[in-house]
């Protein structure tokens, strides 16, 4: 098995496996904080009024609880969630069936609303805005605009690039929730949560040690664990020890900042072949032999928040401590490292 299966692929049964894991209730779910009283706030407040919640936006790395957070909002508002996703609506008819059976208060969930395509976009707009929706039969003559009204409801959108979303339709939240990495206690806990829930018995120490090659991101965290309980299972009895999640994590090429093979190609690609960079992200997809936005959704969140990698005007650049943690020699060029153009 190939390692960045781990990281990027997700199988049916794992899918299975991490829903189980998921948090029902805001309670339940570790860290997020920010969001988390956010949260609380839109809920008490739409509760009170007995009205629907503002449209809200969901934006963040991928597995850090953004489809877990809109069921979460959705049983706080005691409503039914319905859900779709931006590559799933093709056309405007599509929208128009799911949002003529809404009701009054419940919840569209929009996955990767980035993707949506423009017709439909547009078409969303009278719908989040003024809770109408101008719909053209492209049957008869000319074809004939009808106009329908919608009951309020709440439109949560989530994405992992936000950035591609156009000023119109991020115009038209009125929450935007910005969802962060987990720090290594709230992924200690997480883990905590998920070895409780499967019955697995681990030592603080093994918890801390899955943290630790997490990337700060709950889906790696229970993924690991997964792996973790298998060894424990088949190579001792059933107990998860640091050495078993070392041993475990050995045999998925993790290492110990958590770094898996695509990560460190990608840092070896940028400090073998662009000297440490500016180096374009086309420029580096190309080398590897993966897609910009493979890069960009899976692996670069995790670099760039760690400081291994910055991103400048002109390209991405490895930090000092990417070439010591790969052990390469040498730093980047002069100049280059000064963080004077960071983007972010
Ligand atoms: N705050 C949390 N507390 C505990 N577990 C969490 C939390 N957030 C996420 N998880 C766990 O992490 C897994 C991934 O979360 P989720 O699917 O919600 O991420 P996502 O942001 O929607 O990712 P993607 O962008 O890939 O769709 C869930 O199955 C859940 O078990
Ligand atoms: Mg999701």
């Amino acid at each position: 098995m190939s390692i960045e299966r781990v990281f990027t692929q997700q199988t049916r049964d794992e899918e299975q496996f991490l829903n189980e894991l998921r948090p029902r209730r805001l309670d339940d779910c570790v860290g997020q904080d920010a969001v988390k009283e956010q949260v609380r706030i839109a809920v008490a407040a739409a509760r009170q009024r007995g009205e629907a919640m503002d449209h809200v936006l969901l934006d963040g790395p991928p597995g850090l609880g953004k489809t877990t957070f809109a069921h979460v909002i959705a049983a706080e508002m005691g409503v039914a969630i319905r859900v779709t996703s931006g590559p799933a609506i093709t056309r405007q008819g599509d929208l128009m069936a799911m949002l003529t059976q809404m009701e009054t208060r419940q919840i569209l969930f929009v996955d990767e609303i980035h993707r949506l395509n423009k017709v439909v976009e547009e078409f969303l707009y009278p719908a989040m805005e003024d809770f109408r929706v101008d719909f053209t039969s492209d049957s008869g003559i000319g074809g004939r605009t009808v106009n329908f009204s919608l009951p309020r409801f709440t439109l949560i959108g989530a994405t992992t690039r936000s950035g591609l979303l156009s000023s119109a339709l991020r115009g038209r939240f009125g929450h935007l929730w910005h969802f962060r990495h987990y720090g290594q206690d709230e992924l200690t806990a997480i883990i905590q949560r998920s070895a409780k829930l499967l019955d697995v018995q681990a030592d603080a120490v093994a918890l801390q040690r899955l943290a630790l090659r997490s990337r700060g991101t709950p889906r790696i965290a229970n993924r690991l664990l997964r792996r973790a309980r298998d060894y424990a299972d088949v190579r001792g009895d059933g107990v998860l020890t640091a050495a078993v999640v070392d041993e475990a994590l050995s045999a998925l090429e993790i290492d110990q900042a958590g770094l898996d093979m695509l990560d460190r190609q990608y840092l070896l690609a940028l400090i073998q072949h662009y000297d440490g960079g500016p180096a374009g992200i086309e420029a580096i997809a190309a080398t590897l032999g993966y897609e910009r936005d493979t890069l960009e959704d899976v692996v670069e969140p995790f670099l760039l928040q760690s400081g291994l990698v910055t991103r400048t005007p002109r390209g991405r650049v490895a930090r000092p401590i990417a070439y010591k943690h790969l052990g390469v020699k040498g730093g980047p060029r002069k100049g280059v490292d000064l963080g004077l153009f960071d983007a972010e």
